[in-house]
């Protein structure tokens, strides 16, 4: 009974040990939207592209980021490399798990609502 328990033990970490390593190395399960959350509003990402990465057309030449179509590898190469209106975030400043995070949290906004359900914007469109 003890020599099963002695074994059992490093049996145990071992399995926890390799569980965890799958885990985190998937990078799927990693990104967290509610860190990405944060993450977007200590960077200053909404003073440009507001809260729910609608934008403006003054202020992000009226991309939408929310549900953004890049891939991850595309979106990370743009928020590191871009040098145009926006400023390029490199490494030193924003981690490559904080942009994970960041690009977890943009995918998880919702749908807007259709224009036919707004009125203002309907009543607009209809003129
Ligand atoms: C100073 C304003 C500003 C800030 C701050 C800013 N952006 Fe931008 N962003 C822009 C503008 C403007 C564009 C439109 C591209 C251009 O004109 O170069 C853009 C474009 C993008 C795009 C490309 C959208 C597309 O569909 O092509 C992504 C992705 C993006 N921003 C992510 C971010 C993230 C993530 C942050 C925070 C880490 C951030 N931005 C902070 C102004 C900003």
């Amino acid at each position: 009974m003890r020599f099963l328990r002695v074994c059992a033990v490093p049996v145990l970490l071992a399995l926890i040990g390799f569980a965890t390593s799958v885990i985190g190395s998937s990078g799927v399960i990693a990104a967290s939207a509610d860190k990405g959350k944060i993450a977007f509003v200590q960077h200053g990402c909404w003073q440009c592209h507001d809260f729910n990465g609608q934008g403006s057309i003054a202020t992000s030449n009226g991309r939408v980021i929310a549900r953004t179509a890049l891939p991850p590898d595309a979106f990370k190469s743009f928020v590191r490399t871009t040098n145009g209106a926006m400023p390029p975030f490199r490494p030193p400043v924003l981690s490559d798990d904080e942009l994970d995070d960041i690009y977890a949290y943009l995918q998880s906004l919702p749908e807007p609502k259709p224009v036919s359900d707004i009125p203002l914007l309907k009543a607009s469109r209809s003129q």
